[in-house]
């Protein structure tokens, strides 16, 4: 029993303290990196397909999804260090006014950096103001969330600041666990000071005192950096009980996962933070209005909150970049299966196809993964949709975080699948019995393509959350291929 409590001590050290021998089994049972491993063994989708491409099987270690270096996998972690070693991202843009990639490629880690290039400004400028002046300019904007719902950003903000509490709290989803997105992974490593100003703006906005920065276990370098970039803020006086003589008091903690997909769902990562097991809530009650703690909480993802600083400075110019219904632009991560992998910023309404002639064309490609395993799978026939909410959304398309996987011709569809639910049984946090026992049984019935159908059937319908609810689309396109002999 003692190893159950050391290891849920691992965990939360804090929250050990006076609860019974069994809920540290409960607790210390259900994350995969509780202790962490010596060696992380990138199994994600474009590190799989990466070895496949080369030939290679996966060396001896702890399965992974993901490490986040999707642009140059396979990808292993070994006593701390990455192999292959960090590779540069191509960074790019297909828009004349990029938003969120400027300061990724220059990697502006020192306040004094972030200061020069015009940042903290939109805070100076806000913290002097009511809080409703952020709602107000957000509204103008219409940022929608870029963790993958698109849910309006405004009308989070506001039923959380008008939710009844007396605190607040805002939360940074630095999860990224979708295979194939990197994105959050660069912004938290290379622009750590715009998600602390983002943040700050949000906390100012609803009236939070205390905003919490969670970051996936995998990436252990982008957490240091922010533990950083913390420093050298409060030093500066962007954090702490005075803001800048301004009154405003904001304080940021970080935490970093323990290997969980599902702790990327908001209130997964709440039960994580309160020193839970890492599973979904039922809801109502919605975070904003009972959260962590039970404060009114708002959860971002970190790609949104780098947003935000750049609005209050131009609402108006933000909302001239792409569509009525989605606007500014989205930064696509593109594996290493494209001829240019990276990451290409483009204007919300670009269509997908101009995104691949970018990733460097679409010969000798089948189709491609977008939005990670709980998006779409689309082959050349959908390749015209408009990137964008709305667009995707008519069409049953999901754009999910926005990473893109290739494809290629000869792809082998039931290694594919095979792969596709060892990550679902992997992965799914047991909370409901469709999406708990389904992930399992569809595996061991892999070869049973019927079975395998029918069980997607009752996950899709039954399950709590989109996990569930959501897996089923890609791998109903895969049974379609393998079916049909497509
Ligand atoms: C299984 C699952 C995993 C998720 N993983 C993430 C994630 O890694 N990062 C993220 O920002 N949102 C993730 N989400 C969405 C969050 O629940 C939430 O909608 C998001 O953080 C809200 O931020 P946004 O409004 O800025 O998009 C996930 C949702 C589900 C159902
Ligand atoms: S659908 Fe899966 S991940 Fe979501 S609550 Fe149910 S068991 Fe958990």
């Amino acid at each position: 029993m003692d190893g159950w409590l050391r290891r849920w001590d691992a965990i939360h050290r804090e929250g050990a303290a006076g609860r019974p021998a069994a809920a540290a089994r409960g607790v210390a049972s259900f994350y995969a990196l509780a202790q962490a491993p010596e060696t992380e063994v990138c199994h994600g989708t474009a590190c799989h397909l990466a070895r496949i491409r080369r030939g290679l099987s996966a060396p001896a270690g702890t399965a992974v999804y993901c490490l986040g270096h999707c642009h140059a996998g396979p990808a292993v972690r070994d006593h701390g260090a990455l192999t292959p070693p960090e590779v540069p991202v191509e960074v790019r843009t297909l828009t004349g006014r990029p938003l969120v990639t400027p300061r990724l490629e220059l990697g502006c880690v020192t306040l004094a950096g972030y200061r020069a290039l015009g940042g903290f400004a939109a805070a100076a400028q806000a913290l002097r103001a009511p809080g409703a002046d952020i709602l107000a300019a957000l509204e103008v904007a219409r940022l929608r969330g870029r963790g993958g719902a698109g849910f309006p950003v405004a009308r989070k903000w506001r039923a959380a600041a008008e939710a009844p509490g007396a605190q607040t709290a805002v939360v940074v989803n630095g999860d990224e666990g979708d295979p194939g997105s990197f994105i959050d992974r660069l912004i938290l490593a290379r622009d750590p000071f715009a998600v602390i100003e983002g943040l700050l703006l949000a906390g100012h906005a609803i009236g939070a005192e205390r905003g919490v920065i969670y970051i996936r276990h995998e990436y252990p370098e982008a957490a240091a950096v922010i533990e950083d970039a913390l420093a050298q803020a409060q030093a500066a006086g962007w954090l702490g009980d005075d803001i800048q003589g301004s009154g405003v008091a904001f304080h940021i903690t970080v935490a970093r996962g323990k290997g969980s997909y599902v702790c990327g769902e908001e209130t997964a990562l709440l039960n994580h933070l309160e020193h839970r097991r890492g599973e979904v809530r039922l809801r109502p009650p919605y975070p904003v209005t009972s959260g962590l703690d039970g404060w009114p909480t708002v959860v971002n993802n970190v790609e949104t909150l780098v947003n935000v600083p750049l609005i209050v400075r131009d609402a108006a110019a933000f909302a001239r970049q792409g569509t009525e219904g989605s606007t500014g632009t989205v930064a696509m991560c593109l594996d290493g299966g494209f001829a240019r992998p990276g990451v290409v910023e483009v204007p919300f309404g670009t269509p997908l196809s101009t995104v691949l002639l970018e990733a460097g064309g679409t010969a000798g490609l089948a189709a491609v993964v977008l939005g990670g395993p709980m998006g779409s799978i689309l082959g050349p026939d959908q390749w015209d949709v408009p990137v964008c909410f709305d667009a995707m959304q008519a069409r049953d398309v999901r754009l999910g975080h926005g990473g893109l996987v290739a494809l290629p011709a000869g792809t082998d569809w039931a290694s594919l699948l095979r792969h596709w639910l060892s990550f679902a049984a992997h992965e799914s946090c047991g909370r409901c019995a469709p999406c708990a026992l389904g992930t399992q049984q569809a595996l061991r019935a892999r070869e049973d393509l019927p079975q395998v159908r029918a069980i997607l059937d009752v996950m899709a319908g039954g399950s709590l959350c989109a996990f569930g609810r959501s897996l089923p689309q890609p791998l109903r396109w895969i049974l379609d291929r393998l079916e049909g002999g497509r």
